[in-house]
């Protein structure tokens, strides 16, 4: 049964190969100051950078810089980002990069202003934003997180050993998102596929709770038919605008909210993945991949009858003279066949994680209880072990 829910998403969005020139129509709904926060430099050799500066400045906007926002942007970037924003009094903040540039941008909009230190208030003690926000517009390059149209912003900070999201509310999300899928053509296929399972991951997580028939699951279970079929087209050629066009769009549907409405939802595999990228800085997606199958296997159990209904309804197994076990294992034996068809990580030591490192990962991982079977830290030492 459906539970009680608010429902709102107010992030406008612009889609398609013509969508930057949408940029015309929302700059000057802002101030003049803009916060043009990008990463380590895809988006100068790519020619990205140059298009938007174009607008930016027929606009007139007074471009204040911030650059090299990291894969897993740290704690010390934030800080660094606060200060710019506050001593340009920056109007608006454009993302133009993938999740972390985009994450980045929320955080920095919601901290710049906060007088209490916001890894202290937002990550640590998950408090509400009670400080003005500055507005966050993004031009997305990578896909998978979900964040052109989502609250999140994921925050790491290596010397705690903690890499932590925090789901803010609406206030907080894009103002406005433009998704051109050929902006991703240039992405190296190790990005993209590490994208590519991250959006699988993210419906997973919010299918894998709940034992009622929830219009949610039916979406969701589409919405992996699709990645799968568009995946497997855009590892043999990255530039079918087809495959990454759906990719594209699947994964602002796979995290923006709609799916988790009235059900519960799981999330330990990014609990896990989370504790992995603390310690080793490695691509999220790869995290994710590395932990995924022992994870699964280890919940399968506890709740057998949706895995079944995922190897049927996803996977296409054929039920036939099997028993809810087999049919469930099948499943997740064709999604393992099909992660290392993707050419994803699946193991953590290919992450740089050893055996010694693991009670530490153990102690970043925050446990979650919506799913099956919240693990406990015998039982998560466990899935590592069979991670590595
Ligand atoms: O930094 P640059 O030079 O731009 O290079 C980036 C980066 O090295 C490169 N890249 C991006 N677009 C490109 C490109 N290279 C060539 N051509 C392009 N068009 O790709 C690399 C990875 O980029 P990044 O933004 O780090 O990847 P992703 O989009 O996967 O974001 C990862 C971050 O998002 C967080 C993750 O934890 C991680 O910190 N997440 C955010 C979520 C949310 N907001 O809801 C949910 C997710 O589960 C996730 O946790
Ligand atoms: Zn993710």
């Amino acid at each position: 049964m459906l539970g009680n829910f608010m429902y709102c998403n107010p992030t406008k969005l612009y889609f398609g190969e013509d969508s930057l020139a949408s940029l015309n129509e929302e700059l000057p709904k802002y101030g003049q100051n803009v916060q043009l926060v990008y990463g380590g430099g895809s988006i100068k050799k790519n020619g990205i950078y140059d298009k938007v500066m174009e607008i930016l400045k027929a606009h007139g906007k007074n471009v204040l810089e911030d650059a090299g926002v990291m894969p897993n942007p740290t704690v010390q970037k934030l800080y660094e980002g606060c200060k710019i924003a506050r001593e340009g009094k920056a109007d608006l903040i454009l993302a133009v990069g993938g999740g972390s540039v985009c994450d980045y941008a929320k955080a920095v909009s919601v901290s710049a202003y906060c007088t209490e230190d916001p890894w202290e208030k937002y990550y640590l003690q998950m408090k509400d934003v009670d400080n003005e926000i500055i507005p966050v517009g993004c031009v997305l390059t990578m896909v998978g997180t979900g964040s052109e149209m989502n609250g999140g912003a994921v925050i790491t900070n290596h010397e705690q050993k903690l890499k932590i999201g925090h789901v803010f509310d609406e206030r907080v999300y894009p103002k406005f998102s433009i998704l051109n899928p050929v902006y991703t053509y240039t992405l190296p296929q190790y990005q993209m596929v590490a994208g590519i399972y991250d959006i699988m991951n993210h419906i997973t997580e919010q299918y894998f709770s709940g034992e009622d028939d929830n219009t949610s699951d039916y979406l969701m279970e589409g919405l992996l038919r699709s990645l799968i079929h568009s995946s497997r087209i855009a590892v043999k050629n990255s530039t079918d605008y087809e495959a990454r066009s759906n990719i594209m769009w699947i994964a602002t549907w796979a995290l923006n909210t709609l799916v988790a409405k009235g059900k519960s939802t799981d999330w330990m595999v990014h609990m896990l993945g989370q504790a992995v990228a603390a310690h080793t800085d490695a691509t999220h997606g790869m995290t994710l991949a590395a932990v995924s199958m022992a994870y699964y296997r280890f919940v399968c159990p506890f709740g057998l009858e949706k895995f079944k209904r995922f190897a049927m309804n996803v996977w296409d197994v054929d039920s036939e003279g099997k028993s809810d076990e087999q049919i469930a294992a099948e499943g997740l034996k064709k999604m393992e066949v099909y992660m290392n068809e993707l050419g994803l990580t699946m193991n953590l030591k290919e992450l740089g994680v050893t055996e010694e490192m693991l009670p530490g990962i153990v102690d970043s991982t925050l446990i979650m209880d919506g799913g099956y079977k919240a693990p406990g830290k015998d039982e998560i030492m466990e899935i590592l072990k069979n991670s590595l």
